[in-house]
């Protein structure tokens, strides 16, 4: 009996391993268009005011649980940002201006500070520490603007 349990693990492990060998080639190779991650940038942007308002709706909450989500979901695509602006998406109709990528060591930089400022309200929404949120939810609205003032096209523009 405990031979076939062996046995079992023993094939598991081998299937993995093949798995493994059989898996695609890394993401690297992989071709999206580039009209695809500029739709997909705007969708996030949009979600990201949606989810910024329900932190916000929730600051004088008694308990900040409800903030706890849209905190991680704006940290998550903080840190997703860099990876969502690759060369070659500088294209209709985006309106990230070329400064994304011929200062791209200040959009990163950008990019940075939303993560460190989202990160801080994720933390004191999960401690349900209000002044702490309140700091944070500050931190994050003036790391969305640094970066529009910066990088994105002002809205009177077009
Ligand atoms: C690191 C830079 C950066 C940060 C931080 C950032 N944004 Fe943006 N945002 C951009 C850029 C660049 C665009 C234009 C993207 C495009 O058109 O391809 C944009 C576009 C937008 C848009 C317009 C989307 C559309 O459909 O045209 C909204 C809304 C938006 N951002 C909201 C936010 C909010 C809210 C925050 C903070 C909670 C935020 N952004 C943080 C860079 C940033």
């Amino acid at each position: 009996m405990k031979r076939v349990v062996i046995i079992g693990a023993a094939v598991a492990v081998v299937a993995l391993v093949q798995a493994a060998g059989a898996a695609p080639k890394p993401a690297a190779t992989v071709k999206v268009p580039p009209l695809a991650i500029v739709e997909g940038r705007h969708a996030a942007m949009m979600m990201s005011s949606s989810a910024f308002g329900a932190m916000r709706a929730q600051a004088n909450a008694d308990d900040l649980k409800r903030a706890v989500r849209p905190a991680q979901a704006l940290n998550l695509w903080a840190k997703a940002i860099p990876g969502m602006f690759p060369a070659g998406t500088n294209v209709a109709p985006t309106d990230a201006l070329p400064a994304v990528w011929t200062d791209r060591a200040g959009f990163d930089a950008a990019a940075q500070t939303y993560v460190a400022a989202t990160a801080a309200a994720v933390q004191a929404a999960t401690a349900n520490d209000k002044t702490a949120f309140a700091a944070a939810l500050d931190q994050v609205g003036k790391s969305c603007s640094a970066c529009h003032d910066k990088y994105r096209k002002a809205e009177e523009k077009h």
